[in-house]
Order: C-alpha cells, then sequence, then structure tokens
C-alpha cells in the first residue's frame, strides 16, 4: 500500500465482487475494497483472503459518504476503480425508486467526483444486458440499439452508462469500461463464497438450489408459452467466476488503451431455456426439482442472449464454464451454506471432489 498501485473495488463484499477480489488477488493486484455492507457480509472477505492466501484491504463506507470515501483515496494509491456497488433488486426498485436512484446514481457521481479529486480516470463499471430491452434480434451485439427498460433499477444502469460516457467527452483521459453482464449463476468451486439472497429469492438459481435443499418447497416456472423452443425464457448465465476473470481482462485493456468507452457484452452465447437449466441442475446434481408452472412474470423479454465475440477479440476472453459447472457449482455453495454466510459452518467439509460432508 502506500506506493504500490492498487484497485479499488467498490461493492467488494458481494456476489460479483467478491469472485473478482478472488481473481484480482490471484493475478497480483493490490486490492482496496470499500463496502457498506448492506447486501453483503465481510465474512465473504476474510474468505476470499482463505480462499487466495492473499490479503486485501477493506472499508466498511457507503459511497454516498463523501468524508469517507475521500478517506480512502487519501490513504491507498487507487489507479483505477471497478465498480459494483449498487441496489440491484428488480422488484424492489418499482416500489423504492427513489432509494434505488440516490443509492446507486449519487452514489456513482460522489465516487466519480472524488475520482477526479484524485486524478483516478479509469472506471469498470457493472452494467447488464437489461439496458438492451426486448432484443429485436438474438444474439446480441454491443451496438444494437439500447431498448425499453422496465423497471428503475434497469434505468439506473442506462443512465449511468450516459453519465460516465458523458464524463469521457468532457475528459478524454477518463477512461470507461461499461461490462454488460448476462445472467450471473454459479459460485467459486471451493464452495467458500457465492451468492447470498435476503429472503426469498427473486433469481432462478438461487430459488433451485433453496428448493434443492429443501428450504422452499416449489419452483414457480413463469410462463410456458413463450415463443421459444420449450415455450420457457430463454437467457445467456455465465459462471460468476468466468464474468469475474472477464473483469480482470477489461481492466488489463483499460491499462493498454486507456482513454476510450468500452462496451462489452459477458455472456456466453449460448442460450438455455427454464426447463434446460432445470434438467441440467437435475442431472449434474442427481436430484429432482418440484417445479410448476405460473403465469408469465412482468417484464420478462422470451428470449435474451449474448453475441459475446467482441470481447473475445479486444479482451481475449471467452467464458469456459458450462451449464453443469455452473449447476454444480451453485448447489455445492447453497449446500455447504444453508444460512450464506450468517454462520461460520465450521463443522462443513466441502471435500475435493466437491462433496459437502459434516465434521
Ligand atoms: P451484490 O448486492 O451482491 O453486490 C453489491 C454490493 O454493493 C453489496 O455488497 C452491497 O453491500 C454494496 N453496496 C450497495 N450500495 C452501496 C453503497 N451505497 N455504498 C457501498 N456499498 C454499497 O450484487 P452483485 O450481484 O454482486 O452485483 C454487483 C453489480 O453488478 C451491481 O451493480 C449489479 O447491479 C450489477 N449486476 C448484477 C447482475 C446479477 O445478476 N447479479 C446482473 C447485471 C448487473
Ligand atoms: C433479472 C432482471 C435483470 C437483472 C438480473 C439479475 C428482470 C426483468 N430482469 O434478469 O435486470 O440484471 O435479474 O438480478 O427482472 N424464473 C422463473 N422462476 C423463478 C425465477 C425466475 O421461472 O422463480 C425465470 C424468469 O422468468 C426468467 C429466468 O428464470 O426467464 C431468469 O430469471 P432471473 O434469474 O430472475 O433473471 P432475469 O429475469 O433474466
Amino acid at each position: 500500500y502506500g506506493g504500490i498501485i492498487a484497485i479499488l473495488v467498490t461493492g467488494g463484499a458481494g456476489y460479483i465482487g467478491s469472485h473478482t477480489c478472488v481473481e484480482l488477488l490471484n493475478a497480483g493486484y493490490e486490492v482496496v475494497v470499500v463496502d457498506n455492507l448492506v447486501n453483503s457480509s465481510k465474512e465473504s472477505l476474510k474468505r476470499v483472503e482463505e480462499i487466495t492466501g492473499k490479503s486485501l484491504r477493506f472499508y466498511e463506507v457507503d459511497l454516498l459518504n463523501r468524508k469517507a470515501l475521500t478517506n480512502v483515496f487519501k490513504e491507498n494509491n487507487i489507479d483505477a476503480v471497478i465498480h459494483f456497488a449498487g441496489l440491484k433488486a428488480v422488484g424492489e426498485s418499482v416500489y423504492k425508486p427513489l432509494e434505488y436512484y440516490h443509492n446507486n446514481i449519487t452514489g456513482t457521481l460522489i465516487l466519480c467526483e472524488v475520482m477526479r479529486e484524485f486524478g483516478v480516470e479509469k472506471i469498470v463499471f457493472s452494467s447488464s444486458a437489461t439496458v438492451y430491452g426486448d432484443p429485436k434480434v438474438v444474439p446480441i451485439t454491443e451496438d444494437a440499439p439500447l431498448g425499453v427498460i422496465t423497471n428503475p433499477y434497469g434505468r439506473t444502469k442506462g443512465m449511468l452508462e450516459q453519465i460516465l460516457t458523458d464524463l469521457h467527452t468532457a475528459n478524454e483521459k477518463f477512461s470507461v469500461m461499461l461490462l454488460r453482464y448476462f445472467n450471473p449463476i454459479g459460485a467459486h468451486e471451493s464452495g467458500r463464497i457465492g451468492e447470498n439472497p435476503k429472503g426469498i429469492p427473486n433469481n432462478l438459481l438461487p430459488y433451485i438450489t433453496q428448493v434443492a435443499v429443501g428450504k422452499l418447497v416449489c419452483l414457480g416456472v413463469f410462463g410456458n408459452d413463450y415463443d421459444t423452443k420449450d415455450g420457457t425464457c430463454v437467457r445467456d448465465y455465465i459462471h460468476v467466476v468466468d464474468l469475474a476473470k472477464g473483469h480482470v481482462k477489461a481492466l488489463e485493456k483499460m491499462m493498454r488503451d486507456p482513454g476510450k468507452v468500452d462496451i462489452y457484452n459477458l455472456g456466453t452465447g449460448i442460450g438455455y431455456s427454464v426447463l434446460d437449466v432445470i434438467n441440467a441442475f437435475e442431472k449434474v446434481n442427481d436430484l429432482k426439482i418440484n417445479y410448476v408452472f405460473k403465469d408469465r412474470r412482468a417484464g420478462d423479454v422470451p428470449a435474451c442472449y449474448a453475441d459475446p465475440s467482441l470481447a473475445l477479440k479486444e479482451l481475449g476472453w471467452k467464458a469456459e464454464k458450462n451449464i453443469e459447472d455452473m449447476c454444480r457449482d451453485s448447489f455445492r455453495w447453497q449446500k455447504a451454506n444453508p444460512n450464506g454466510f450468517e454462520e461460520e459452518n465450521s463443522d462443513i467439509v466441502v471435500r475435493k471432489d466437491g462433496s459437502v460432508i459434516k465434521k
């Protein structure tokens, strides 16, 4: 620290952030995390250190607290920022638009102001395939027109893409990476870090894993009358470890080729239906998932998957893990951490073959 160049990871204690910290540390970067723990636990960062055998520096700081954030920049020699921090629950954002706009937009504005004060001119931003709305053509390329976004959460992504682009227009040295994630699932293969949704999950994989361990009784499949191969929605599920590696590649591109606004889709390029995912999960984990068909969920689009070829060409990155890896790793994490990070679960051991035993 001090003289050593560090990467600031906002929201680093969260699901994608913690996996990215692992990849950054493995790649030899110094990592400074800022997180207010509104949707995470610092236990995840302890486990990041345990997985990598390296340490990082953690500040329990809210991005809205300019003074505390300024102090982080004073105490560390930050070279670039990977900005994950934000609220992300689509349904909640409809009921709490003010909280979502304030946290996600104002939080980013304060971050960018403090970056400017300290001359930090590189930011990687977590965007989402949601900015494409209901795509006219799949697979989706980065130059596809932006679509109608159906909720305040998604709109913060669209607005922040524009705001960061405007900052580059005003200062051509300001480097921006807009990474549009498709559907991140899976967990680190150690089973030590993973997704830890509060309450009943909204997203498909956490719901499936909780049915699999008996925490929830039955999965509702939202709609079986879409114009897709089996009537259920098609998505591009990507392993969170692949996604995390994509951030390291994006950071490297920004370092060697600064002063750009770059946009990349981070997906596998393969679309799986909800039933495909259920089948893969059942097969690889050798169990049955209880499910029933329900009505369509408001705001869902029939099919959304990436053309990830630009990221391959310009970042040298592509997703390497398949749907079986994603389903296996999600379930391993869930089994070993039935209550997420709430308990140490110290009586549970994950064997090398992925099986979980009680001591
Ligand atoms: P997450 O909730 O696990 O991580 C976000 C982290 O940000 C949390 O640890 C939370 O405590 C922290 N945070 C929120 N507001 C903060 C604030 N004001 N100050 C400091 N910390 C704050 O979510 P995730 O799934 O890891 O997502 C990371 C980013 O990627 C988010 O911006 C999210 O919108 C975006 N994204 C996620 C997905 C997905 O499916 N998970 C898809 C597309 C985009
Ligand atoms: C959703 C958000 C997206 C956000 C992403 C990650 C919408 C419209 N989009 O993507 O903005 O970036 O989560 O937080 O909300 N499904 C079921 N049963 C369930 C849950 C999901 O059938 O209990 C289906 C959905 O209808 C969808 C698929 O599974 O077809 C994936 O759903 P989900 O995991 O919520 O992701 P998205 O809706 O693609």
